[in-house]
């Protein structure tokens, strides 16, 4: 441990620690595909592609920044109409910081009533809880065992399913609407790399990826800045001196 460690590792070794563990919790999902649970090459093209994609939309520049003050008076809105009665800000959250993510891998935000937006969020937040069960902590430590029985463990490989299900269908119906000169979002602009490769036999653009890369943005631009903002308000809730009224 120790700063020089970490730095030699990260940083002076980059390309050797850059590895992704093998997780069978969820191989049985993904099977190394995905920017998030690839590996060498695959991570290399995925990786690239999504960063230059990301930042076409935006991403970490001024324009995102008003998607979000935008989305931000939405949440404000949406606090209001509570009327000053306690509420579970779980999906508050999530839904408003979700929305942005959203606005670039499927090229729109989702109405806060939408149901199926609103059920999406829901199965992330209990395939995290998943993950966390000691179930699924055992599966991972003894799967080549494990993967043979049936069980709790298997709970979560039906979630994601149902959860790339629905981006299956989005994907079908960009398909049948895209225009290659002015693309929507990350999946209009995933889709005319993958024309643009198709002839290429080591190319990573293909529906697989695809799919599930566009699940990696979508959880990675939801659970993580939705549980940090939660947990920020705990912390004010505990502390509302802070707040200085
Ligand atoms: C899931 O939602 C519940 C509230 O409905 C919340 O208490 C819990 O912390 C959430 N878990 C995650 C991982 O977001």
């Amino acid at each position: 441990c120790g700063h020089e460690a970490v730095k030699e590792a990260l940083v002076d070794q980059a390309e050797e620690f850059s590895g992704r563990a093998h997780i069978p919790t969820v191989e049985k999902n993904f099977h190394g595909f995905g920017v998030v649970f690839a590996n060498g090459e695959r991570w290399r093209q995925l990786r690239r592609f999504s960063l230059t994609v990301l930042r076409n939309f935006g991403m970490g520049k001024k324009s995102i920044e008003e998607r979000i003050q935008e989305e931000a008076q939405f949440l404000l809105e949406s606090f209001r109409n509570t009327k000053a009665e306690p509420f579970d800000p779980t999906y508050f959250l999530s839904r408003a910081v979700s929305n942005v993510i959203c606005s670039i891998v499927f090229g729109d935000r989702f109405d806060y009533e939408d149901k199926e937006f609103l059920s999406l969020l829901q199965m992330m937040n209990e395939s995290f809880r998943e993950i966390s069960t000691p179930w699924s902590q055992f599966y991972d430590m003894y799967a080549d065992f494990l993967k043979y029985f049936p069980g709790p463990h298997m709970k979560i490989y039906y979630i994601l399913e149902d959860m790339r299900k629905f981006i299956e269908r989005r994907v079908k119906q960009n398909q049948a609407t895209l225009d290659a000169n002015s693309p929507r979002d990350f999946i209009d602009c995933f889709l005319i790399q993958m024309e643009k490769e198709k002839q290429n036999p080591s190319s990573e653009f293909n529906t697989k990826n695809l799919e599930l890369t566009t699940l990696n943005l979508f959880f990675a631009g939801t659970e993580t800045v939705s549980s940090t903002l939660r947990y920020g308000f705990l912390l004010l809730m505990k502390h509302p001196e802070v707040l200085g009224n």
